[in-house]
């Protein structure tokens, strides 16, 4: 399948001709269905991994953390699905552990001047109704691991500047002790960023996907205007070069 999602990629030309053969490589693999689930490490590149192994860090700091996980701009969901196996792992019977993604499945809603010149309006899509297939797979994933009678996990679709609120609305019990921040833009990361802190506590930890990254200038502006720059230490992950993270230490 190809079709054009509008994101920004950086590989050059053999590089972008190494991925394709190699999915296609993926679409001939002739391990029977039995067995594929097994052995999908076999597709992943060191890039892929690491950002697996940091969303692995990332919920390591917040296993004694009350509260949820929260991802702004989800997307295909692959970090909801990480963490829900991640909660599998270390915490399969904390049944408040709930883990949210927000998106509108309709990529960017808006850009602005403050976003630079690659973020376009509508980048970022996804497939048509694709919230329900990720629905689908996350209830898969929560059948995994324990207390699976008890839905755990939460897809909300629109625009987070506004979703955010109708959530927090309807469950005023909100901790939040991870948020991953993924919009790429300033004016969502921005107001995402202000609605939650209140929401936060000692120790809880905001991830961020496009830090100091003059590709999306839009995310690090939020911070700024948000927390300051100095006010927490801004840690990178040292196997990724992109992501980086803060944790509410005052
Ligand atoms: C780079 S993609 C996220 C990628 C995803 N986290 C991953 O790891 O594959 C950025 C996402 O932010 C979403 N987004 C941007 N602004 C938004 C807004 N105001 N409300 C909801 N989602 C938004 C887009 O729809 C898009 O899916």
């Amino acid at each position: 399948m190809s079709a054009d999602f509008n994101i920004v990629t950086f590989g050059n030309e053999s590089e972008k001709d190494r991925r394709s053969q190699f999915v296609e490589l993926m679409r001939r693999c002739p391990i029977p269905d039995t067995e594929l689930l097994m052995n999908l490490g076999l597709f992943l590149t060191p890039q892929t991994l690491s950002r697996i192994l940091f969303m692995d860090f990332l919920y390591k700091q917040i296993i004694e953390v009350q509260g949820i996980v929260v991802e702004f701009g989800c997307r295909w969901g692959q970090n909801v699905s990480l963490f829900t196996e991640l909660r599998g792992i270390y915490e399969p019977f904390n049944r408040l552990r709930k883990i949210v993604g927000f998106d509108t499945f309709a990529g960017f809603p808006n850009v602005s001047e403050k976003d630079g010149s690659l973020m376009v309006k509508g980048g970022y899509s996804v497939a048509p109704d694709y919230e329900k297939y990720l629905e689908e797979i996350l209830r898969f994933q929560e059948q995994e691991s324990p207390l699976s009678h008890i839905k755990k996990y939460e897809v909300v679709k629109g625009d987070a500047t506004v979703t955010l609120d109708n959530y927090l609305e309807r469950h005023p019990e909100t901790i939040i002790a991870l948020a991953y921040f993924d919009l790429d833009i300033y004016e969502p990361t921005y107001k995402c960023l202000s609605k939650i802190k209140n929401y936060l506590t000692r120790g809880s930890v905001i991830g961020f996907d496009e830090l100091n990254d003059q590709a999306c200038p839009g995310e690090t502006t939020a911070l700024k205007e948000v927390f300051g720059l100095n006010r927490y230490a801004i840690k990178r992950f040292p196997y990724n070069s992109r992501t980086s993270y803060i944790i509410i230490d005052d």
